[in-house]
């Protein structure tokens, strides 16, 4: 194990949590059971960032594609969520993390919306780790939502299109006013963005380590920090 440069640590980790069904099925148990093993994978994340100092975590919990998933799987996801924010809520808060969602919560079961608005409420104020939950995430359907808030703001503020500038956009996407990911890491070995974070990841460094999602830890995203502090960011500029 390498150590890692905490002076040159990236601000903003995003990750895409892949590989709970192989995971479980390689231990023949149903595929529910990889997302239960992948919610403690997750709780040991956000307390490894938190403790150091990462400022934004991203994680693609559940994306606007997943409700084509069988029922039952949707259903318990949902359970899973709910069950996270009840009993974890006090300890994120205690450790002064803040929680923020990133998607459209208006078709989520009244229960979840619930306990998320809860959560959100809770833990507003605090200044440590931003811990952001894609749920009911799409890149595209977010780029169409902030196109759509744009165009209404310009017309109704009268902005001439050519005025139009990126900062202007940026502020009509769910992670407004949050840095870009530095660094997005998809584990499972799968090399796609699916639908995550098209318009933030312009720029960002991409790791896929090759174990599934229950079995990354701290050692396996430490690892991926050092692999991310190797890369020369030029940003499209020259050194
Ligand atoms: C991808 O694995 C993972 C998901 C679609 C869900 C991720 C959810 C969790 C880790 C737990 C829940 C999180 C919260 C915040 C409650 P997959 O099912 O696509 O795996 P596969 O590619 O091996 O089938």
């Amino acid at each position: 194990m390498h150590s890692i440069d905490y002076n040159k640590l990236p601000k903003h980790i995003a990750i895409i949590m892949d590989g709970n069904g192989r995971w479980a099925t390689k231990k023949m148990l149903p595929r529910v059971m990889g997302h239960k093993a992948g919610l403690e994978a997750l709780r040991g994340i956000v307390k490894a960032c938190s403790d150091i100092g990462i400022k934004v975590l991203t994680v693609y919990a559940f994306s606007t594609e997943n409700w084509n998933r069988p029922s039952d799987e949707v259903s318990f996801l949902m359970k899973l969520l709910v069950d996270y924010m009840r009993k974890e809520t006090a300890e994120l808060h205690k450790n002064n993390v803040r929680i923020k969602i990133l998607g459209d919560l208006s078709p989520m079961p009244d229960m979840t919306g619930k306990e998320i608005n809860d959560a959100l409420k809770l833990t507003q104020n605090n200044n440590g780790l931003q811990f952001n939950i894609a749920l009911n995430y799409g890149g595209r359907a977010e780029i169409i939502k902030a196109c759509k808030a744009l165009l209404s703001e310009a017309l109704s503020k009268n902005i001439s299109i050519d005025a139009i500038e990126d900062t202007m956009f940026e502020k009509h996407l769910y992670t407004e006013g949050d840095i870009d990911p530095d660094l997005i890491i998809r584990t499972s070995g799968e090399q796609r963005l699916s639908n995550f974070l098209l318009w933030q990841s312009a720029y960002s460094e991409f790791i896929f380590p090759e174990k599934l999602w229950p079995d990354f830890g701290k050692e396996d995203l430490l690892n991926a920090i050092y692999q991310y502090q190797s890369r020369d960011r030029r940003f499209g500029a020259l050194k």
